[in-house]
C-alpha cells in the first residue's frame, strides 16, 4: 500500500557566471513504508515514515503522507479519461451535491465517477468493455470510494432506473445521440444532462436528436494551458494539445 509522497527538489548548479544546468530534476515518487531506492538517493524505512526533510547525497528530499490529489495521479487512466479542467466546469456549473445521484456512461477508467462520487450522494455508472471495468474496479478501490455502483452493461440498462432518478446525467460514449431520451427520463426536474464530445459532429447529431423535454443550455470548451515557472523562463510549456472536447448541457425542463 502506498502512503507517502517522496519529493526530490530539482537541483541546480551554476557552472559559469549566469549559465545554470539541472544536476538533478524534480521528482515525485509514491512509496509504501519501508526504505526507499531511488536512482541517486536511499531513504531508510524509518525516514519514510516520518513527515520530514532530508538532505541526502546532496539532493534536497520532502517526505509527505499521499494525499488524494496525489492517489488520482498515480490512477491507470486510458487516453480518452475526462480531464480534470472539464470535471471542475462539470461539477460547478451543475452543482450536483451531497443529496444527488447522478448517472454516468461509460466508465472508462473510472476515474471521473471518482470526481464525481466525491462530490455527491451515489454515482450510477455503466460500462459494456471488460478491459475498462477491471481498471476502473482497481481505480475505485485505490481511492477507497464506496458511493459508486458500477453496472457491468450497457447503458441502456439504466432504462430500468425510476423516472427522474438523477440530478445529474453525463454521457461520455460513442453515437450520445442515441441515448437522449433515455437521459432525458431518468433526469430529474430541472437537473442536467451533460454530454461530452470530442467531436463538434456529435454536438450536432444529440441537438437534432434530443426531445423536447431537454433545452439546450451551453456547448462550450474548457481551454487549459500549462505554464512553466523556471525563473528566468516563465511561458506557456508547448507540449499537449488544448483540445479535449466540447461540453454540451441541456436542461431537463419538463417530464
Ligand atoms: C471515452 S470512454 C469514457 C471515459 C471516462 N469518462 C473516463 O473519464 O475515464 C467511453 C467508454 O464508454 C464505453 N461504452 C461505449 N458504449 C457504451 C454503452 N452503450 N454502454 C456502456 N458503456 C459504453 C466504452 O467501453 C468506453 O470505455
Amino acid at each position: 500500500v502506498k502512503e507517502r509522497l517522496v519529493i526530490r527538489r530539482a537541483k541546480k548548479v551554476e557552472y559559469e557566471p549566469g549559465r545554470w544546468k539541472t544536476l538533478y530534476p524534480y521528482k515525485e515518487y509514491t512509496v509504501p513504508i519501508q526504505s526507499f531506492d531511488a536512482d541517486s538517493f536511499r531513504l531508510t524505512e524509518d525516514q519514510v515514515r516520518r513527515t520530514g526533510t532530508y538532505t541526502v547525497e546532496g539532493q534536497t528530499i520532502h517526505v509527505l503522507p499521499l494525499n488524494n490529489a496525489d492517489v488520482f495521479r498515480d490512477l491507470q487512466r486510458g487516453p480518452q479519461s475526462i480531464n480534470p479542467k472539464d470535471v471542475g466546469y462539470i461539477l460547478q456549473k451543475t452543482a450536483v451535491g451531497k443529496k444527488d445521484a447522478v448517472l454516468e456512461a461509460g466508465t472508462g477508467t473510472g476515474e471521473t465517477t471518482a470526481r464525481i462520487a466525491l462530490n455527491v450522494r451515489r454515482v450510477d455508472t455503466y460500462e459494456r468493455d471488460p478491459r475498462s471495468l477491471s481498471v476502473a474496479r482497481e481505480n475505485l478501490s485505490a481511492l477507497n470510494v464506496s458511493n459508486v455502483s458500477l453496472h457491468d452493461a450497457d447503458v441502456s440498462k439504466a432504462a430500468s432506473k425510476p423516472d427522474g432518478a438523477y440530478a445529474l446525467t453525463l454521457l461520455d460514449l460513442p453515437s450520445p445521440e442515441k441515448y437522449v431520451s433515455l437521459a432525458s427520463r431518468v433526469t430529474e426536474l430541472n437537473g442536467w444532462v451533460c454530454f461530452y464530445c470530442p467531436q463538434i459532429s456529435q454536438v450536432k447529431d444529440i441537438k437534432n436528436s434530443v426531445p423536447n423535454t431537454l433545452l439546450h443550455d451551453e456547448t462550450l470548451r474548457v481551454l487549459g494551458e500549462h505554464w512553466r515557472v523556471d525563473p528566468p523562463v516563465l511561458r506557456p510549456q508547448t507540449a499537449g494539445p488544448i483540445h479535449t472536447a466540447f461540453l454540451s448541457f441541456y436542461r431537463k425542463v419538463k417530464e
